[in-house]
């Protein structure tokens, strides 16, 4: 991993602001951020472990789970968590037995929130592989991961 770490920094200016770029690299190559990643850009920049942590939090757009085969995104934007958001992402939870921000142990889903998709007039709202489902009761999104795991 150290080795690929160093291939992207060559690929930048320098270790200066570095670290997001090397982390949007981590993500787009393995679809997110392993520990051994965070190890690796920590050695590389000659920061702590936890410096990389900070920030691969702090931002949503890093995914710290490796992705499951069918990826589950519940919407709890204003909209979407006040017209039942929340009962959406338990039921989700319980159903698949995780819960979010975390992929099923066959690697089958993966569960987590985002903070709006756009499409707030069909709140609630949850997105699985990209296929936004709309105006869902939490029996409605139980039912179609259901499908999916057939
Ligand atoms: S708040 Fe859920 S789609 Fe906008």
């Amino acid at each position: 991993m150290e080795a690929k770490i160093r291939a992207l920094l060559e690929e930048l200016p320098g270790k200066e602001g570095a670290l997001i770029p090397l982390l949007q690299g981590v993500q787009s190559t393995l679809g997110y951020i392993s520990q051994d990643a965070v190890e690796a850009i920590g050695e590389v920049l000659g920061i702590s472990e936890s410096e990389v942590y900070g920030v691969a939090t702090f931002y949503s757009e890093f995914r710290l789970f490796e992705p499951g085969e069918h990826q589950v995104k519940v919407c709890l934007g204003t909209s979407c968590y006040l017209k039942g958001g929340r009962e959406l992402l338990e039921r989700l939870s319980r159903s698949l037995g995780i819960p979010p921000g975390r992929t099923t142990p066959d690697g089958r889903f993966s569960l987590e929130t985002v903070a709006c998709l756009g499409c707030c007039s069909r709140s609630p709202v949850m997105a699985v592989d990209g296929v936004v489902y709309g105006n869902l009761t939490p029996l409605q999104a139980k039912a179609i991961i259901a499908d999916l795991d057939e």
